[in-house]
């Protein structure tokens, strides 16, 4: 059976993303799946001078074995003054400290969501220019608007968002 791990760019223990990544994630199915949480996954603040003098810390090493061993990703981007929100960045950029093209070809389902009504469509275009030059292979998207009107109990209750991510899933399936 194939594995997948899914998670979330954002440390909120409420986070919508992870609860977005948890529902693509369980509509992939005979897959087995992995939830992350980048709050087990915690880092010092990337700095040069901090990897000169302590090299570069085990859990970026994890979290980026956990990449390498899965056959594929669901993540959500937090969308964090239109940009990656500070935790994602900061694992981001460790872990391309130890590979440049961290994210290994697996084929990845992108997404973003935020209470607002661009559902986090800038950081989305930001990951999507930038991750296929470090391994990115982003086989489905998916941005969901105003979550909180279009999610409720681990759900999109919009119809027809939801048949947009059902779509987004056939697609990341069928690279595994
Ligand atoms: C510092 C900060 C900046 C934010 N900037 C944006 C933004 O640029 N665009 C947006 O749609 N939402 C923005 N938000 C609202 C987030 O989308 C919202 O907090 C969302 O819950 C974050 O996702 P998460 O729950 O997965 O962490 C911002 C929130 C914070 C705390």
């Amino acid at each position: 059976m194939k594995n997948i791990i899914a998670f979330a760019g954002s440390n909120s223990s409420t986070s919508i993303n992870k609860q977005l990544a948890t529902y693509a994630s369980s509509l992939v199915s005979e897959t087995e799946v992995k939830v992350l949480d980048l709050n087990d996954y915690e880092l010092p603040l990337y700095g040069i001078d901090y990897e000169l003098v302590h090299g570069i810390p085990d859990n970026a090493k994890t979290f980026l074995d956990l990449i390498k061993s899965s056959d594929g990703i669901v993540l959500s981007l937090a969308e964090h003054n239109g940009a990656y929100a500070t935790v994602f960045k900061n694992l981001f950029d460790w872990m391309s400290r130890i590979d440049g093209k961290l994210w290994s070809d697996k084929p990845m389902l992108l997404m973003a969501t935020s209470p607002g009504g661009r559902g986090g469509a800038t950081v989305l275009d930001i990951a999507k220019g930038r991750f296929p030059y470090m391994g990115g292979n982003i086989v489905g998207s998916f941005s969901l608007p105003s979550f909180n009107d279009n999610f409720s109990d681990g759900k999109i209750t919009n119809e027809a968002l939801n048949n947009l991510l059902l779509e987004e899933v056939a697609q990341f399936k069928q690279s595994l």
